[in-house]
Parts: C-alpha cells; structure tokens; sequence
C-alpha cells in the first residue's frame, strides 16, 4: 500500500516509533529513521537505535536512513525535510512520536520539568509539521501532485487527562489541536493531519508500572498493534479522512471526539447571564438543582 511513499518518523530507534517504521518498511515506504537516542527522561545516551532499526529495515529487503536530528532543532527538522527530497526525491508523510516522560505533581514541577516536555512534544511537532507543509504548499503551488500526510502522536494523558502530567497532558493535548488546525489549513493543499492514541508497553509504559508480555502471544499492548492505523494514515488512500484523533487499545480502533458543547443555559432576561444564573444553571444543567431555588 506504501510502494513508492518516502516518510519521515521520529523518535523511529525505539518503542512505538520502531515499530511503526518497520510497518511502513513492511507495506513498501521508504523510511526515514530519526532518533536522537535519548534515555526515558530526555537524558544523552551512547545509543543509537536509529540505526539499528535502519539495519533491521534492510534485513528486510526495505530502504530506510537513520537520522539524528532533535526535534525540537527547528532548523534541524527543516533541514531533515530538505535532505529528504533531496535524497528521495520527495516527501509524502510525516510521523511525530518521539518524546519522553518528565511526571511530578504540578505543585513540585520545575519549570524545567515544564518547558523541556513542551519542547519535544508540542514544539518538536510544530518544528517537523512546519517544515513538511511549507514544503507541501510551495510543491502544489508549482503545480505539482501533492498527497501529504501528517501522523502525530497524542495520549490519553492529553485527551482524558492523568495525574502527575500536567507538562506532557498539556503538550500531547495541544498536539491533538494542533492537528485540527493543520487539518482546516492544509486540506486545500491536498495534505491530511491526524493524530494517534497510543497504549503500549514500551519502557515509556513501564514507568508507570506495565510492562510488555514476553509470553509470545499475541500482547494488547504490543506497540505493533498500532502501526497498521499509522501506515493507513499516510497512504494515498487515506486523503479523505483528516482533523480526526484514532485510539489504539489493542485490537480495538476508536475515533475520539473534539471538544463538543454539551449543554447551554441562557439568561431570563435576554442580556448577560447574572452571577445567581450562573450557578443556578450549571445546577440544572448537571441535574442536580439546589434546593429552595426553585430549580
Ligand atoms: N507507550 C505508551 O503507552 C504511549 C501512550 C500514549 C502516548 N505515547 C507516545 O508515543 C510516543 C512514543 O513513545 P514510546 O512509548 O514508544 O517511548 P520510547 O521511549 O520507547 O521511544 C521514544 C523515542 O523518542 C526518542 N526521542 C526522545 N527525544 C527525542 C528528540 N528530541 N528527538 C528525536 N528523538 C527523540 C527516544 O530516543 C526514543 O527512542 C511518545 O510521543 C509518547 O508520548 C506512548
């Protein structure tokens, strides 16, 4: 389903990355394996499993090149888009998934805690996203055929919410938005953007105490079971689905829903809602009315 498509994915050496590029090596993309190789908590390491999952990809038959770029380089990703086509002639999907963990209680978070996990998710997204449209809408401005895809990842975190993430809900929320966004803007551009909910039991999953099945049946939380929804989502095929949030929980396949309004309540008078309305209609609202109101 992929022959002939050229994708980028990021943070590809480990976890869920891996096994979406070796998906998209499997259906016929050629792909392009970033990774900076960094430990659960963004730390250096002497890793490189960019490079690993590259000779993994050729064992196969497949093409694939490690890259080493950080996300959050914004210059650096525009130069990995450039090399891209460059190299392969062109450009037709993006996967945002690298990232790491910083949890703590919001009322012990450092401000680095903060800024570091919104830099690799949220702006790392931006910093890849940016450059591979930019790209897209000057190529179908000179008239060529454009089929962009843009995959980025999400979390339940960001769209349910969990405690002791207050930094990385917040980005993987944004995330989430961010692609509706991208969604509206690029559709006349013949570029798609969605986002992915993943729950696998890579090492980022066993910080919080789940770790993968090593029995060899097949495993819920086998980061696998995601990467045919990712490889779909870059396909030519999937140029009509876009703006949309896919949850994996292993065989299962969900689309979430954006923020939705879920209920209204108006003023008597027809002007601005008085401060006794306000309470007294979210009472109604939530069926609980206070008693001796009238409600
Ligand atoms: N595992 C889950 O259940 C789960 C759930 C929801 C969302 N996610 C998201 O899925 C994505 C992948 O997570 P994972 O569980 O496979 O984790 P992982 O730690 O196994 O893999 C993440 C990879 O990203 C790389 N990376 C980190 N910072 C980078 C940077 N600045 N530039 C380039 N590469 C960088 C790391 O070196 C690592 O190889 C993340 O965005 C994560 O937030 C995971």
């Amino acid at each position: 389903m992929l022959d002939g498509r050229v994708v980028i994915v990021t943070g590809g050496g480990r976890g869920l990355g891996r096994a979406h590029c070796i998906e998209l090596a499997r259906a016929g993309a050629t792909v392009v394996v970033n990774d900076l190789g960094v430990g659960i908590r963004g730390e250096a390491t002497e890793e490189s499993p960019a490079e690993q999952v590259v000779a993994e990809i050729k064992g196969m038959g497949g093409t694939a090149i490690a890259d080493g770029t950080s996300v959050t380089d914004f210059e650096g990703m525009g130069a990995l888009v450039a090399r891209t086509v460059e190299q392969f002639g062109d450009l037709h999907g993006v996967v945002n998934n690298a990232g790491f963990l910083r949890d703590r209680m919001l009322a012990a978070m450092s401000e680095d805690e903060f800024d570091a996990i919104i830099a690799v998710h949220l702006k790392g997204t931006f910093n890849l996203t940016r450059h591979a449209c930019t790209y897209w809408r000057d190529a179908k401005k000179a008239g060529k055929k454009v089929s962009g895809r843009i995959v980025s990842t999400t979390s339940g975190a960001g769209l349910f919410g969990n405690v002791g993430q207050v930094n990385y809900g917040s980005a993987k929320s944004g995330i989430a938005t961010m692609m509706l966004l991208t969604a509206l803007e690029m559709e006349r551009y013949g570029v798609t953007a969605n986002a992915v909910s993943p729950i696998a039991a890579t090492r980022m999953l066993a910080t919080v105490g789940r770790e993968a099945d090593e029995s060899g049946a097949w495993d819920k939380l086998d980061p696998a079971n995601m990467s045919p929804v990712v490889a779909w989502l870059v396909s030519e095929e999937a140029g009509w689905f876009s703006g949309q949030v896919l949850r994996v929980d292993g065989n299962v396949v969900s689309r979430v829903q954006t923020w939705t309004i879920a209920e209204s309540f108006n003023s008597k008078s027809g002007e601005a809602v008085t401060i006794e309305e306000v309470g007294l209609g979210l009472r109604k609202m939530l069926g609980a009315a206070p008693r001796g109101l009238g409600g």
